[in-house]
């Protein structure tokens, strides 16, 4: 017995198929945006005016007693007493050698240019006038505390600037890692002979 066909499924059938090779939109325009509000959000940029937030202002404030991710509270002020106390009670929270690795290219992108790469305080910036920093394979600075130094990175100290923005503290500690690694380096009994110029 044959088996008895829907003509109307046929017939749809085949008006889909037509449909399917016939209506190809073209890929290189949009598409009908049915809610354009909903695909472009009408946002207030961070620092514009705005009318629907307090004080008018679209960037807000922190809510008082939270802290931005990651933050770590320092509890010094940048004054040379505040240096000493640094001096005597932050510890680098690293291990030396995990940190030497980016230490290294810490030092290398932001104290180069002043500092020299021997550390000697003859780096390009200096030789070109700037105020040039001590050799910090001097005694004064052979005597400076990893503390301090943290606290010199953070604070500044006279021409030295703060590099508070620009490292992290964990770049922070890891220069000082590479900087006292340096240091101790240069104390060892033999040191190694410059190639002539
Ligand atoms: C713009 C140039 C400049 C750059 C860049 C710079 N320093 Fe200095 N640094 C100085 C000067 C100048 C001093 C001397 C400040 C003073 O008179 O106390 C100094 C001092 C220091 C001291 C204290 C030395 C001492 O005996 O008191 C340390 C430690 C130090 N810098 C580390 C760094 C490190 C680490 C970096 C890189 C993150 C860096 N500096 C980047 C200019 C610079």
């Amino acid at each position: 017995m044959m088996a008895k066909v829907n003509w109307t499924l046929a017939f749809l059938f085949a008006l889909t198929m037509l449909a399917n090779f016939t209506l190809r939109p073209d890929p290189s325009v949009p598409t009908l945006e049915i809610l354009p509000n909903m695909v472009h959000s009408a946002a207030y940029a961070s620092f514009t005016p705005n009318p629907v937030l307090p004080e008018g202002k679209t960037m807000q404030l922190p809510v008082p007693g939270t802290l931005p991710r990651g933050f770590q509270p320092l509890h010094y002020q940048g004054t040379e007493a505040e240096a000493l106390r640094a001096a005597a009670e932050l510890k680098n929270p690293l291990d030396p050698e995990k940190a030497m690795a980016r230490g290294t290219v810490v030092y290398q992108n932001f104290c180069t240019p002043c500092h020299g790469g021997q550390l000697r305080g003859d780096g390009a910036v200096a030789l070109h006038g700037y105020p040039a920093p001590p050799n910090l394979k001097g005694d004064k600075s052979m005597k400076l505390t990893e503390g301090q130094m943290f606290h010199i990175l953070t604070f500044g100290q006279k021409k030295m600037p703060s590099y508070a923005v620009q490292l992290t503290p964990e770049d922070r500690w890891s220069v000082i890692a590479f900087v006292k690694a340096a240091q101790n380096q240069s104390a060892a009994p033999a040191p190694v002979p410059e190639a002539p110029k």
